[in-house]
């Protein structure tokens, strides 16, 4: 019989954690354990030493985060305690424990003031406490685990499930005539179902399973560039949903946390070193669509 591997993936109700769920039965040689809060609270370093005491992994896959970007304004020492302190616990018991760990990361790890897509290795200054708990996170886990870890970083992610931002305009857009959305932010979504397939053939790779690796940063998004104003009109588009979009600048909208204006992440990195192929932003977001119609 072969050896069956064993993969925990953190941030099992989250968006990117549903989506890795929903490609289980694609790996039967892996057997997956998905670790809600409950079973595993990030929030309490003695709560993660305790739940590594009684389980050892082949892999980890961290979907857990503190993501709610503006309220982390007001909760620094939360968001700080998940995606700084709680990924550095994580590093150093997968390290102990020779587990891979494969850890989620932002593209909001960026300024925004940049005039083409961002590489790996450019100037990281994070615009709000979010983006900062994000950054350190990626920093901590490099230096407690120099080897076999990888860190992908992504952007505007949304998914079947979950609060996101093809939700939100769903909801507006069959509620209301017109909505005003914002067109100086510029980047890519990303549908969580495709990092998800993405995660998987990595970790499912030669490359990355069987051999020992020096840790390391990708980047991930769905391919194309849009604003949320053009990301809007195009779910209204694909829904036939009769509402105006009006496009409006980021001033006119103030939001508790500054966000980056630009935001594109190059993916040259990821595709060649797994050669991967990556899906237009818009063809996911019609097989989101299709999938949300199914299930209503
Ligand atoms: N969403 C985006 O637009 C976006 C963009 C770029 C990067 N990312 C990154 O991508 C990754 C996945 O994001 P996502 O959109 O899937 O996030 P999500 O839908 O907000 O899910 C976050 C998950 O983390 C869990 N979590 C939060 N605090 C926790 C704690 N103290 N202990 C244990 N679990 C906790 C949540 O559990 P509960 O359900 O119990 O709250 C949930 O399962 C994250 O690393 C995020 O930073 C996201």
């Amino acid at each position: 019989m072969p050896n069956i591997k064993t993969i925990l993936v953190t941030g099992a109700t989250g968006q990117l954690g549903q989506s890795i769920k929903s490609l289980e039965n694609d790996y039967p040689a892996y057997q997956f354990v998905f670790a809600r809060r409950e079973q595993l609270d990030l929030s309490d370093n003695q709560n993660i030493a305790h739940f590594f005491q009684q389980n050892t992994f082949d892999l980890i896959i961290n979907c857990a985060a503190y993501t709610a970007v503006d309220k982390a304004e007001s909760e620094a020492e939360l968001a700080d305690q998940v995606n700084h302190l709680a990924v550095k616990k994580l590093a150093e018991i997968a390290k102990q424990q020779q587990t891979k760990l494969i850890h989620i990361s932002t593209d909001y790890v960026f300024n925004g003031q940049q005039y083409r897509p961002y590489i790996e290795t450019d100037k990281v200054q994070p615009k709000g406490v979010y983006g900062l708990s994000k950054l350190i996170g990626e920093q901590v886990l490099l230096e407690s685990m120099p080897n076999n870890a990888l860190i992908i970083r992504t952007s505007w992610l949304y998914s079947e499930s979950g609060n996101n931002f093809v939700k939100t305009m769903l909801k507006l857009g069959r509620e209301r005539d017109a909505v005003n959305v914002i067109f100086d932010q510029v980047g890519t979504p990303t549908y969580a179902y495709d990092l998800a397939q993405a995660i998987m053939a990595i970790a499912s790779s030669d490359l990355f399973d069987h051999t020992d690796f020096t840790s390391d940063v990708y980047h991930y998004s769905n391919e194309g560039v849009c604003s949320w104003y053009d990301f809007a009109k195009a779910i209204f588009e694909f829904s036939n949903i009769q509402c105006d979009v009006s496009p409006i600048e980021t001033k006119d909208y103030p939001t508790a946390a500054t966000r980056p204006h630009y935001s594109l992440l190059n993916k040259a990195k990821i595709k060649q070193t797994y050669d991967m192929p990556i899906p237009y932003w818009k063809d996911s977001l019609q097989q989101c669509l299709n999938a949300l119609q199914e299930k209503e």
